[in-house]
């Protein structure tokens, strides 16, 4: 392939610059010429594209958001979207195709893929939710944003003997959840993935905790569980503390990228521009035990992902 197009789409997450960074720069380095497209699909439906060199991509590997802008495009969902951007892309001459995004940005691609235009993806989303991958580009950055806020919320926590009912992004998964959860010492931890007792899980919890000292709580909760307004009221009501809710929000999706999120989003890059060069479409990039591989796009969207329980149970096991 000559001519390759590079998007990003769906939530951003820190780290995709620097996978695109890596998709033009070893692109140009292969002989291709890279198209960089903006808004995700929207860009690619009306041709908001350019020409990108290795100049275009100076200082942005520090940068979190996304130097293509990104979009949620319901018009490329439907069959009239879907032509014209194929028609677009015939039209620029791509003869391939980068899609940086989550689950849904590939089912695009998958599309794209079946109606001729090759598609490779790479996983860049915060909510670690794609099944054919250990990690996605921006799940680190997160949670460690998560981590400093946490942290900042213990401190004004523990000054007044409160209890910080904190609600993290995740959209369905509850892997930013329970990860920064472990890391930040919560009490409890709720997410979509197991079934939880609030009387059991938060209330008991907390007050066997309280009968061996503890004055300052943190719980947190998953976005796909939610509520966190009304289970600040009851936790005050029940156990007598104090609480406060704190939805963190968007402020998760922004920042700079860390050292995992920049390597690993720069060898997914530069993984998806081998593929293409060597003419293979129709992939996922992915991330295994601590290796890039690549996955058929089909097989990929009908995997399945499962957290790991004892993950889960180690961490009430150590938050006592
Ligand atoms: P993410 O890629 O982060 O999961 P979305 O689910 O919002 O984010 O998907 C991003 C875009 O991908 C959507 O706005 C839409 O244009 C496209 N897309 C999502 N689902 C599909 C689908 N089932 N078929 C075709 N395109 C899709
Ligand atoms: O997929 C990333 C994510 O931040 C989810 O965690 C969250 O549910 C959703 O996107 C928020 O979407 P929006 O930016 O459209 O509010």
């Amino acid at each position: 392939m000559k001519t390759i197009g590079v998007l990003t789409s769906g939530g951003d997450a820190p780290g995709m610059n620097a996978a695109i960074r890596a998709v033009v720069r070893y692109g140009c380095e292969n002989g291709m010429k890279v198209l960089g497209i903006r808004r995700g699909y929207n860009g690619l439906m009306q041709g908001d594209m350019f020409e990108m060199n290795l100049r275009s991509v100076s200082n942005i590997i520090n940068r979190g958001g996304t130097i293509l802008y990104s979009a949620r495009s319901p018009e490329f969902k439907t069959e009239e979207g879907m032509q014209k951007a194929i028609e677009t892309a015939k039209e620029f001459g791509i003869e391939g195709l980068v899609v940086i995004g989550g689950d849904g940005s590939f089912r695009g691609a998958r599309d794209l893929s079946l109606r001729g235009i090759p598609c490779v993806g790479i996983p860049g989303t915060i909510d670690n939710d794609i099944a054919c991958c250990d990690y996605t580009i921006g799940y680190d950055t997160a949670m460690n944003t998560v981590l400093e806020m946490v942290d900042r919320l213990r401190d004004t926590t523990e000054s007044h003997d409160r209890c910080s009912v904190v609600e993290v992004m995740g959209r369905r998964a509850g892997y930013i959840a329970l990860n920064a959860g472990i890391a930040c010492g919560a009490t409890s931890i709720l997410i979509p993935e197991v079934e939880y007792d609030f009387q059991r899980d938060v209330i008991d919890r907390m007050r066997k905790t309280q009968s061996t000292g503890k004055k300052h709580f943190i719980i947190i909760v998953a976005e796909g569980i939610g509520g966190v307004d009304e289970m600040a009221k009851r936790i005050e009501k029940e156990t007598g503390v104090e609480s406060r809710a704190t939805t963190l929000g968007h402020v998760q999706r922004g920042g700079v990228p860390t050292v995992r999120d920049r390597v690993n989003a720069s060898l997914m890059g530069c993984k998806a521009v081998e593929l293409l060069k060597s003419g293979i479409g129709n992939r996922v990039v992915a991330m295994q035990k601590d290796e890039i591989v690549d996955y058929d796009i089909f097989e990929a969207l009908n995997m399945k992902k499962s957290l790991d329980l004892d993950i889960y149970r180690l961490a009430h096991a150590i938050s006592i």
